[in-house]
Parts: structure tokens; C-alpha cells; sequence
């Protein structure tokens, strides 16, 4: 096994282990939500999984540096990127799409593994640079919908950032008005496995983290889908970043409305 491949099966055995940790705390009830900017949560439970994933790494890979959402960073050789539970507002509402991200990366904004697992569904999605994604071991794709109007496309209003809604929801619009339908599930990781495993076309956000998609940009991408950036001006960066997924098929289709 070469050292990503010990990565991958490492950050495979975590995600599934903290998934399964996140959930028995939200079964054991009394989890405390606390507010970290407007319509944006964090409970107890985030911060202890995030721990909880940053010691499980350290200990494989001490020499690693790490960047999770809840502040556990540190430099090293390459970094780990870690959304610890992303839909968290699903998390502390008893809905069932949330899940752990775990990306792996050498140079900046270019993840050479992604793996993201679903407790509530037991589905443990993941892929490597060049050796395609995978969902409970089976090879996984894009699906091969060319036709706008057959697409099936999540736009995730900026809840966070209601002075951008007037110029985010009339793209909405214009995506709404040429698509079969619209979703918009709360969890950026989960949904961008939808895409890769064939079950969504596209996904249009603005104001991510950069540990919100950096698992399931590996993910989507080998499953012969795209991830670009939807800001002309602003580069990638850890916060703040806008992005537009697609299976690849329906990707400028998306571009020509956001950037008319
Ligand atoms: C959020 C989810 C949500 C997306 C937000 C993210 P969190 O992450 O991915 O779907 O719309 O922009 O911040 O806060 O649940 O980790
Ligand atoms: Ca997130
Ligand atoms: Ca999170």
C-alpha cells in the first residue's frame, strides 16, 4: 500500500467510527447548540467529533497537518480537511442527512482523497485521485443527463447571508425556470455524493467553507463530474468560497445562467 492508499483506508475506518460516535451522542440526547454567526450552529457534539477525528489522525499520521471547521488546525505535510458533521442543523433536528467529511490534500485546494460517511444510512462514499468513487465498495458515476430540462439541481439559498438573496435567488430563478426540479437538502457533502453517484445533475452554492465540498470535489470529479469556482474575481480560499458542481454534461448550462 503506497502512503495515500493508507490515507484513504485510514480516513475510511475514521469517518465511519465517528460517524457512529456522533450518532450515539445524539441518541443520548442533551446536545447543546450554540449560535457561531447568524443561522450558523455549532453543538457540543461537532466539537467533540472533530476530536475526536483529529486525534484518530494524529495518532496514524503525526506529521500531518490538519484543518477542521471547528478550529483544530495545525501545519504539516500536506493537511487533512474536516467538516466533522456537515448538516448540523439536520443533526440537532432529528433529520437524517448529515455526515462526516474527511479530505486529504498535498497542494492547496487540489484533494487527493475524499471520503464522506452517512450514519443515518450507513453509506460510506469515498475516492482517490485516479481510481474512481465508490459507495459501500461499488463504483459509482455521474449520471448521463444532458437534457437541462430532465435535471434535477440543488440551489442552496445564502440563509447566512440575506443580503445577497435578491441577486442569488433571480439565478434560482432562471435555473428553476429550464430544470424537472430543485433540491436543497442541508448538507453540501452529502448532496454532492448524490451527484456522483447519478442521482442529482448539479449545485449551485455561494459562501462555503472550503471544508464543506473539499471530500466531495474528489468524489464527484471521479465519478466523471466537475467542481469549479462560481466567483470570477475571487480565488479559492478556506472560507467563503462559491461553487457550481455538475456531472460534468449540464456544467456550462449552469455557468451561461450564473454568469449572465
Ligand atoms: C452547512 C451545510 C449546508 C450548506 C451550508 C454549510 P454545516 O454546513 O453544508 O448544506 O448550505 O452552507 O455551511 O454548518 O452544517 O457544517
Ligand atoms: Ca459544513
Ligand atoms: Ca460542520
Amino acid at each position: 500500500m503506497n502512503n495515500l492508499e493508507r490515507r484513504l483506508e485510514c480516513a475510511k475506518t475514521i469517518a465511519k467510527a465517528a460517524g457512529v460516535f456522533a450518532l450515539n451522542m445524539r441518541d443520548n440526547g442533551n446536545i447543546k447548540v450554540s449560535v457561531k454567526n447568524t443561522n450558523d450552529f455549532v453543538t457540543d457534539c461537532d466539537k467533540a467529533t472533530e476530536k475526536f477525528i483529529f486525534n484518530a489522525i494524529n495518532k496514524e499520521f503525526p506529521n500531518d497537518g490538519f484543518f477542521g471547521e471547528e478550529d483544530d488546525n495545525v501545519e504539516g505535510n500536506g493537511r487533512w480537511v474536516v467538516d466533522p458533521i456537515d448538516g448540523t442543523t439536520n443533526f440537532f433536528r432529528g433529520l437524517p442527512n448529515w455526515c462526516i467529511s474527511i479530505a486529504y490534500e498535498v497542494d492547496k485546494y487540489s484533494p487527493l482523497i475524499g471520503v464522506i460517511y452517512v450514519p443515518c444510512s450507513d453509506e460510506l462514499y469515498y475516492a482517490m485521485k485516479g481510481k474512481g468513487s465508490f459507495l459501500n465498495g461499488k463504483r459509482i458515476n455521474c449520471s448521463n443527463i444532458d437534457d437541462f430540462s430532465k435535471s434535477l439541481i440543488v440551489c442552496v439559498p445564502p440563509h447566512r447571508h440575506k443580503e445577497s438573496y435578491n441577486f442569488y435567488i433571480e439565478k434560482m430563478k432562471a435555473i428553476g425556470d429550464s430544470v424537472s426540479d430543485m433540491r436543497s437538502l442541508g448538507t453540501c457533502a452529502q448532496e454532492l455524493c448524490y451527484i456522483a453517484a447519478g442521482c442529482l445533475e448539479g449545485y449551485y452554492e455561494l459562501f462555503l467553507g472550503y471544508y464543506d465540498f473539499a471530500a466531495g470535489q474528489v468524489i464527484v470529479e471521479e465519478a466523471g463530474g466537475k467542481l469549479t469556482n462560481a466567483s470570477r474575481t475571487e480565488p479559492f480560499k478556506d472560507s467563503c468560497c462559491n461553487i457550481v458542481v455538475s456531472n460534468t454534461l449540464l456544467h456550462k448550462k449552469i455557468e451561461e445562467i450564473i454568469f449572465d
